[in-house]
This record gives structure tokens, C-alpha cells and sequence, in this order.
């Protein structure tokens, strides 16, 4: 159904990281094809969809009170459509239902490509919809709808392989699926052709590209999107150390276009903690990468995320990450304090940190990083 002739707008906002961002641009693609207007302003729309992340508990905690302040516009105007996707309706489901009954639809992160189909069935049926089934293909060569006419985003891959013990995003996104390189190429190819100088080529493991198909890897890929004429910049995130091969490490510094900065997350300086977190790599081995890294492209600048307050994590652990920063120097970093994460390993681990105590560690790893940056 063409929505052109109805005037239908919808507004979309977005929460969580850079993919999330990137499927909102696509799901705008994919609803101005089937002739819905996307809206700027919240107060105008027929439809309004979260697009929402499960990282931290924070994370969630902002969708419920946003869905708060929603609710109220809908007691206002009772055909408002609500829609709540992404990371964390596929990990809630229904749960969402039941504590905000105002929402009209729940869809999974595989189900964009069927966003169009969903809304179809609740604006003519005018029931409550939830599919958060696995479909695995992606929304390749959906034409997304970028506002920033010179830098985009781009996904290269979806799901995580991974199994670090305290995070949602393998069950929020599934298995890792690489995306078929020649559409990758194209859609850049295409991107350059409109004027883009700059892409961010996304995944939650983009050093592990490919894997899954057993083609071309990253250093592969990015010898070809080094190649696309127009383009001037390519950055990508976010790497895995684990995944940061010899054979990677020697390719960057040959690839013009591949920017200098890096964002390699270490989470902890403490062997045990990397180990309880299941990250496959000691401290002495991110250290290795860092170096090798520093000394091929002496440039490059270092950007890390770090957890305070694992499950068990000693005040010689903690000390352990003080030291880390200290030896690296990272230009900066994200800091969290570690959230208990429903369903994750680490939930039920009995040695959990006490809140004063991860935010005394937080506040000391955001101080040391502050003079370091400095
Ligand atoms: N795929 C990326 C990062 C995904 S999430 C990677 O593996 O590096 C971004 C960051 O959020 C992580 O690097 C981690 O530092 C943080 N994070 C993930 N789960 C968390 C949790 N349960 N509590 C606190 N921080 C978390
Ligand atoms: Fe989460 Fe680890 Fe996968 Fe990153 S690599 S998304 S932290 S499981
Ligand atoms: Fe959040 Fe999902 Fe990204 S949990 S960080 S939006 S992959």
C-alpha cells in the first residue's frame, strides 16, 4: 500500500550507538519509498518509533521514561501510532506491552525490512503487533535516508560472534552475518557518486568481517573501498583486539583513505577480569597490538571503552586498569560502570561490586583519563 495520498508522518527516534542509528536511516529509507513523510518534529507525527538500545540498564531505563512522556501525547491524540524497535524490543518483547499499554507495535532488529508490512497490519487492523523473529537477511539494498550529505554510515556486518559475559548485544542482534562485499562496494560506489567523501563502516565486530562467508576478510575489504574514487576518509568501528591480525595491522598503513584514529576496547587491564569477561585476549597481547600498531603507523590515535566494576573485580584488578591507561595513553575513552544485564553469564555471578564502590572506580578512571587526554 502507497501511504502518498494519506500524508501519514512519521517520526523516528533513535537511542544507542552508531548502528542504531544506521537502521533508523534505513528504516526512513525504506517508509519514504512506500510514500510516508518522515517527520522533524515529534508533535506532528501520525507514527512515532524508538529505535532503542539494551546496552546498560541506563539505556533502558531512558526508553521506559521517554515512553512515559509518550503515553501522554497519545491520551491526547488517541490515533497515534507508537512503534518500539530495536535492541532492546528484541530482547523485552512483550514485557514492553505490559508495562506501557500504549504501544501499538514491537519489531526485532531483523525486522526492518518488514517494517512497511507491520505498520500496514496495525493501521488496518488496529491491533497490537509484536515480530521479533530472526530472519537473518538484511536490509542490503535498502536505499537509506541520510540527513549529513557528506560523511555516512555503513554496515558491514550484523550480530556478534562473540560471547563476553556481561553483554546483551549477541541476544539484541544475533549471529553474526557479514554483508555479500559487492553490495557493500555499491552502496559506497553510489554514496561517492552523490558527493560523500567520508564512510564509517559499521559493525559490532568489524574486524572479524567476512568470517561468517569465508570470502574476502577486512583487510580485504578495505583495500577495495580504499579504491572507490570520491571517497577521501574511511573509519570503521568497532574493532575486536582479538581480531586484530598481523596480516590487518600491516594493511592499514598502506590504505590512504583509512584514518589514523582506532577504536580498540580493551574493558579491563587485569588478566582475570579479561578472562571472567570471556574477551579472548591478556593485557600483554592488547599491549602487543598497541605497540605494533604505534610503531607501523606512528600517527595513529587510540580510543578505548572500559568497564569498572566487573563481577569480582579486586582492588589490584582495578589497579591493574589504572596501569593500562597509563602505559597506553589513549587520546580517550568511554568509561562505564559495569550494568547486570538480564540473561548475560554474569547476571547471577554472586560476587557483584557495590554501587558506591564501582562509582569511586569510575570516578578515578574518568580522572586519570582526563589528565591523560589533557
Ligand atoms: N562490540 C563492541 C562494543 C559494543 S557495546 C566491542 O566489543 O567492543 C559498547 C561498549 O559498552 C562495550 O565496549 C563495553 O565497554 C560497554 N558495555 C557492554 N556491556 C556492558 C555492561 N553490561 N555494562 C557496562 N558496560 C557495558
Ligand atoms: Fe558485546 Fe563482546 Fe560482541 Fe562487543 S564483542 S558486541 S562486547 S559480545
Ligand atoms: Fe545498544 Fe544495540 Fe547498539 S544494545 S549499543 S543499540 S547494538
Amino acid at each position: 500500500m502507497n501511504m502518498k495520498r494519506y500524508g501519514v508522518k512519521v517520526y523516528i527516534k533513535t537511542f544507542g550507538c552508531q548502528m542504531n542509528v544506521y537502521d533508523s536511516e534505513i528504516m526512513a529509507g525504506l517508509l519514504l519509498v512506500k510514500g510516508y513523510e518522515i517527520a522533524e518534529d515529534m508533535n506532528e507525527a501520525d507514527i512515532i518509533l524508538l529505535n532503542t538500545c539494551s546496552i546498560r540498564k541506563k539505556a533502558e531505563d531512558k526508553v521506559y521514561s521517554q515512553l512515559g512522556v509518550l503515553k501522554k501525547l497519545k491520551e491526547k491524540n488517541p490515533d497515534l501510532i507508537l512503534g518500539v524497535g530495536g535492541c532492546m524490543a528484541q530482547r523485552e518483547g512483550k514485557e514492553i506491552f505490559k508495562r506501557v499499554s500504549s504501544v501499538d507495535l514491537i519489531f526485532g532488529t531483523q525486522q526492518i525490512c518488514n517494517l512497511p508490512t507491520i505498520l500496514n497490519k496495525v493501521m488496518q487492523e488496529r491491533k497490537k503487533v509484536m515480530v521479533i523473529e530472526e530472519e537473518r537477511i538484511g536490509p542490503e539494498e535498502v536505499k537509506a535516508y541520510r540527513k549529513d550529505k557528506a560523511k555516512a554510515y555503513v554496515a558491514i556486518m550484523r550480530g556478534c560472534n562473540n560471547h563476553c559475559t556481561y553483554c546483551v548485544v549477541p541476544s539484541a542482534r544475533g549471529r553474526q552475518r557479514s554483508r555479500i562485499s559487492k553490495g557493500i562496494i555499491r552502496e559506497i560506489e553510489n554514496l561517492a557518486k552523490e558527493g560523500y567523501k567520508e564512510v564509517t563502516l559499521l559493525g559490532q565486530n568489524v574486524t572479524a568481517y567476512g568470517k561468517d562467508l569465508g570470502g574476502i576478510d577486512f583487510a580485504d575489504l578495505l583495500e577495495r573501498i580504499n579504491e572507490i574514487e570520491g571517497i577521501e576518509k574511511i573509519r570503521f568501528i568497532t574493532s575486536h583486539p582479538k581480531d586484530m591480525s598481523d596480516r590487518l595491522i600491516r594493511t592499514l598503513p598502506r590504505l590512504s583513505k583509512v584514518c589514523e584514529d582506532l577504536h580498540l576496547p580493551v574493558q579491563s587491564g587485569s588478566n582475570r577480569i579479561l578472562k571472567d569477561m570471556n574477551r579472548g585476549y591478556t593485557r600483554e597481547a592488547y599491549l602487543k597490538i598497541i605497540g605494533k600498531i604505534r610503531s607501523l603507523i606512528p600517527r595513529t590515535s587510540v580510543t578505548t571503552d572500559i568497564i569498572v566494576g566487573f563481577p569480582g573485580e579486586r582492588e589490584e584488578d582495578f589497579v591493574d586498569t589504572l596501569s593500562l591507561m597509563e602505559e597506553v595513553r589513549f587520546a580517550s575513552a568511554y568509561m562505564f560502570k559495569y550494568s547486570s544485564r538480564p540473561g548475560t553469564p554474569t547476571e547471577r555471578m554472586l560476587d557483584q561490586i557495590p554501587e558506591e564502590t564501582k562509582l569511586k572506580r569510575l570516578h578515578k578512571v574518568i580522572d586519570l583519563q582526563r589528565a591523560i587526554s589533557k
